[in-house]
């Protein structure tokens, strides 16, 4: 469930008009829900309780929101009040993650390829765990820990060949993805680990894709997930947690309705019942996407004498890139919808490339120059993937509370892009 929804004629986010926003801020900007970002949380929290999982201390699981998604300081500022901790893969998102409240001790470090300073940042900072996810990693992290003098609490990543998600390119968990490692080899890591007295192997971990549809994937991996923490006790070594990643779906519209959070953390108390370990989770989309919208003016309806119809936005691939790289559906709702028949057309940006189609031949309600459009479900993988790519302005971002809204990423002027570059003297 969402809090954008149409009132007298007019789409609303929460109680303000989202034609308010856009007549203040100016179109394309990111405008997301604070009650929607609590509502999925909360969700998630009270699934994850009432199945009975437990955190590594005995309360709730962690739930370390997966940054990526949507790493405005505000949703991670909102998230955190929640209780909620963060999964990170830079230093830039640890310090993001820290900058909004979120205690150390809550905060994951992921990721196929960590620098040497990020790991020393994460274990000066004293974060919760850092996922290897693989051989030379682990090595690189003993050696920054033991030039410390600070133990650093592993999970190690495992990829279970279990491949999963929304879109090949959102795939993690084959083989022949990057990410993690072999069972036989995470059972040989952890050994390892077990025997450097700077590394405190805790637990195993895994993500195997976003956007899963269904909960078979997931459960398969996870019992495999199981079996390694049994094999690693019968060798006497201590495995305290699990964290079985993020990936959970959200309806698209076009998609399979996705497993609710009930069905999901039932299914995880099945897989691990009487393991006695603790559970974390790394959800991103389920939390951002449906909570925010990407708003969007129409600029012209521009008509081919072939009979194809164009919908010309101001808003493009650099400021939503998900139907260009995932061919990922996004509703697409005008703002103050108009009586009339509903029109085929393809709505485009104004980037120089055709790949800057948001779809094609989508039946639309009818649209005017000028009118707004609101694409839903862009709050996560919306705003954190956009570019300024043909040199236009990174769209701002906007957090709405009931009746109030708040800039939360003003847009840049030229003046402030052109003066992040520097010409070399040669050229002066
Ligand atoms: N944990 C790890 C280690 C991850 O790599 C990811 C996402 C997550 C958690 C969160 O997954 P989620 O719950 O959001 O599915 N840009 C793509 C999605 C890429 C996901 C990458 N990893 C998109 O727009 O669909």
């Amino acid at each position: 469930m969402n809090h954008f929804e149409l009132r007298d004629g007019e789409l609303f986010c929460e109680d303000t008009p989202l034609s308010r926003i856009a007549g203040s801020v100016g179109t394309p900007v990111y405008v997301y829900s604070s009650a929607t970002l609590e509502r999925h949380f909360q969700v998630l929290r009270s699934a994850f309780v009432e199945a009975g999982l437990k955190g590594e201390d005995g309360g709730p699981p962690l739930i370390a929101y997966a940054v990526k998604a949507n790493p405005n300081l505000a949703v991670l500022a909102t998230l955190a009040r929640m209780g909620a901790g963060a999964d990170t893969v830079s230093e830039g998102e640890i310090r993001r993650a820290l900058a909004a409240g979120i205690p150390p001790g809550r905060i994951v470090f992921s990721g196929a390829g960590k620098r040497e300073e990020e790991i020393r940042f994460a274990l000066e900072t004293g974060i919760s765990e850092i996922n290897v996810e693989s051989e030379p990693e682990l090595r690189l992290i003993a050696r920054v820990a033991l030039s410390l003098g600070r133990p650093a609490r592993l999970a190690v990543r495992v990829n279970p060949d279990v491949a999963a998600g929304g879109h090949a390119k959102i795939t993690t968990g084959g083989a022949g993805n990057k990410f993690g490692v072999s069972f036989s080899e995470a059972e040989r890591l952890y050994a390892e680990a077990a025997a450097d007295p700077w590394l405190q192997p805790v637990g195993l971990t895994c993500h195997i894709g976003s956007q899963i549809s269904s909960l078979a994937p997931l459960e398969a991996a996870f019992r495999r997930m199981r079996e390694l923490v049994e094999r690693l006790r019968a060798r006497g070594l201590p495995v305290l947690m699990l964290d079985l990643g993020g990936g959970l779906g959200v309806p698209y519209f076009n998609q399979p309705d996705p497993p609710s959070p009930a069905d999901y953390a039932a299914m995880v108390a099945r897989v691990t019942d009487g393991l006695g370990v603790g559970l974390a989770f790394e959800p991103g989309r389920v939390i951002a996407a449906n909570a925010g919208v990407l708003l969007a003016q129409v600029l012209h309806i521009h008509e081919r004498p072939e009979g194809r119809r164009f919908v010309v936005l101001d808003a493009a691939m650099n400021d939503l890139i998900r139907p260009a790289m995932y061919d990922a559906y996004h509703d697409i709702r005008p703002v103050r919808p108009r009586q009339g028949p509903s029109v085929i057309a393809d709505v485009v940006g104004p980037v120089c490339e055709t790949g800057d189609t948001f779809t094609r031949d989508r039946e639309l309600p009818p649209l005017e120059s000028g009118d707004l459009v609101a694409f839903m479900s862009a709050g996560a993988y919306g705003a954190s993937m956009s570019s300024e790519y043909n040199s236009r302005l990174m769209a701002p971002e906007v957090l709405v509370r009931g009746r109030d809204w708040a800039i939360v990423r003003p847009r840049p002027t030229y003046e402030e892009m052109l003066a992040r570059e520097a010409r070399p003297p040669w050229l002066d």
